[in-house]
């Protein structure tokens, strides 16, 4: 049996998805491969192109013995007998479904780059995530080849989130492969069941039919994401109830049907998938004629559009109603902690709105300051990056945290507030700071959902 299996899409899913196949499955060559050279060359390096911790470790173990990174996409999908494509699927920006739908050119383009270099039968593999029925659509173009092959469709989406893919990839609470009830979608099931089983329990490979297994990885990142949206909203009523969003999360938690994860208040969340994957779903409710049900869910995208919306409205109102010519140091640009990717991270647009509002930014990131840069590069007001939080500071009203970096905890908080305008502010979107510790070093402490520590009277 050919055990040769290829990546196509280096990316933030690709990459450590593959590099823990190869360090669970002696016995199987991966290859990754992407069209994006640097990229590649980031992955035959030390310096890998996305921080995850734990990862560099397992590349190390497993790269040039039987994980290889490669630009020869053609010659890679000529090897192997299992491909797995991992490109992106943005939102669509243009045409029918702009703003929500998939745009799926790189799929289409990935198929028939498959269709014309393969020579034998070939599993082809959804990782990337995809509305209900891409893969049928997909198996009608690779069925179209001349060449008499067979290309079996298979879904597989991938559940890590980025700042824990190692231990997720490692021990995830479940892996979903959807194929086809032919006898060649069974076989080919039964070999993604094969690789699995190496290090995940067999009770925890669920199996369903294709459809199932594309909605289902859709709806996941939805309700999730609701979660957050909810505790949102109840966020913005706490604070007008002196109510604390903090016990009100904890108290729901306890409850063992609702669950005491995903319930933690913020500005909003980011990541490249929970907004694109609402929206598609959004989208797909409305392609089918269900209306009611595309407004259910667009309501978790629109909460967290106000709730950055309302978190800047909060900064400019707290303080005397103007944040023009003011320094706002921000700390924590990355969408969440531990990773330096900044893909729809509220901070972009929470920074923008501070902008048109005149404030001048020193934005300080452990990770994220080069991704930073990139997506304020259009942006024309007064913003310096900075490495040393204290540099950030300086001069600065207010710090507005908008990551939950564990670092900051360790800062010498009596030195920034030194280093601050008098009245100096917090604004703590991610709740992680010790407030009251805050409050009686002087500072006049916003949290999120939670009544306000102020000096002012
Ligand atoms: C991607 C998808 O965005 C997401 O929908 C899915 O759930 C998992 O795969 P991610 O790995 O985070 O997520 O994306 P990204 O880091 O952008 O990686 C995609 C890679 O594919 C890029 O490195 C890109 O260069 C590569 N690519 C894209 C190709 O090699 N060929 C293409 O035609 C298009
Ligand atoms: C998510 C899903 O969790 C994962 O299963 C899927 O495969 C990809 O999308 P990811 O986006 O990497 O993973 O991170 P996640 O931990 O889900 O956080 C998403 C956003 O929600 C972050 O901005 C985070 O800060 C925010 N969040 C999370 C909250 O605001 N409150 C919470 O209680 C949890």
């Amino acid at each position: 049996m050919n055990k040769t299996i290829l990546c196509i899409g280096a990316g933030y899913v690709g990459g450590p998805t593959m590099a823990i196949i190869a360090d669970n499955c002696p016995d199987y060559k991966v290859i990754v491969v992407d069209k994006n050279e640097a990229r590649i060359k980031a992955w035959q390096s030390d310096i890998l192109p996305i921080y995850e911790p734990g990862l560099d470790e397992v590349v190390k173990r497993t790269r040039g013995k039987n994980l290889f990174f490669s630009t020869d996409i053609f010659g890679g999908i000529n090897e192997a007998d299992i491909i797995f494509v991992s490109v992106n699927t943005p939102t669509k920006t243009f045409g029918a479904g702009a703003g929500k739908a998939a745009d799926l050119q790189y799929w289409e383009k990935t198929a028939r780059d498959i269709i014309e270099h393969s020579s034998h039968d070939k599993i082809v593999v959804e990782k990337s995530t995809l509305p209900v029925r891409t893969a049928a659509a997909m198996q009608r173009i690779l069925q179209s080849n001349t060449k008499g092959l067979n290309f079996e469709v298979i879904s597989n989406p991938e559940f890590m989130a980025e700042g824990t893919a190692v231990t997720d990839l490692q021990h995830p609470d479940r892996v979903l492969i959807g194929s086809m009830d032919t006898p060649t979608g069974q076989a080919a099931l039964q070999r993604m069941i094969d690789i699995y089983t190496h290090w995940v329990p067999r009770e925890k490979i669920k199996t369903t039919n294709i459809w199932s297994s594309e909605l289902s990885k859709l709806v996941s990142n939805a309700m999730l994401a609701q979660r957050i949206s909810s505790v949102n909203s109840i966020s913005a009523l706490c604070e007008k109830t002196d109510a604390n969003i903090l016990e009100v999360s904890a108290a729901m938690g306890l409850d063992s049907r609702i669950g005491s994860k995903f319930l933690k208040a913020s500005i909003g969340f980011g990541g490249s998938c929970f907004k694109k994957d609402i929206l598609n779903l959004v989208y797909l409710s409305e392609f089918y004629g269900l209306p009611e049900v595309a407004a259910y869910w667009e309501q978790v995208v629109l909460i967290n559009d106000y709730q950055e919306r309302r978190f800047v409205a909060k900064i400019c109102n707290k303080m005397f109603n103007t944040i023009a010519s003011k320094k706002i140091a921000v700390f924590g640009f990355a969408f969440k902690a531990d990773t330096g990717d900044t893909r729809e991270s509220p901070a972009i647009y929470v920074c923008k709105m501070l902008l048109e509002e005149r404030a001048k930014l020193a934005i300080h990131d452990p990770k994220a300051l080069e991704n930073a840069m990139l997506d304020l590069a259009d942006e024309t007001g007064d913003i310096t990056y900075c490495n040393d939080p204290y540099e950030a500071v300086k001069g600065a009203h207010c710090i507005a945290v908008l990551t939950d970096w564990k670092d900051f905890l360790k800062y010498d908080f009596r030195r920034i507030y030194e280093l601050m305008e008098k009245p100096a502010f917090i604004f703590d979107g991610r709740n992680l700071l010790d407030h009251k510790a805050m409050f009686e070093l002087g500072f006049n402490v916003y949290p999120l959902g939670q009544p306000a520590l102020s000096h002012l009277k």
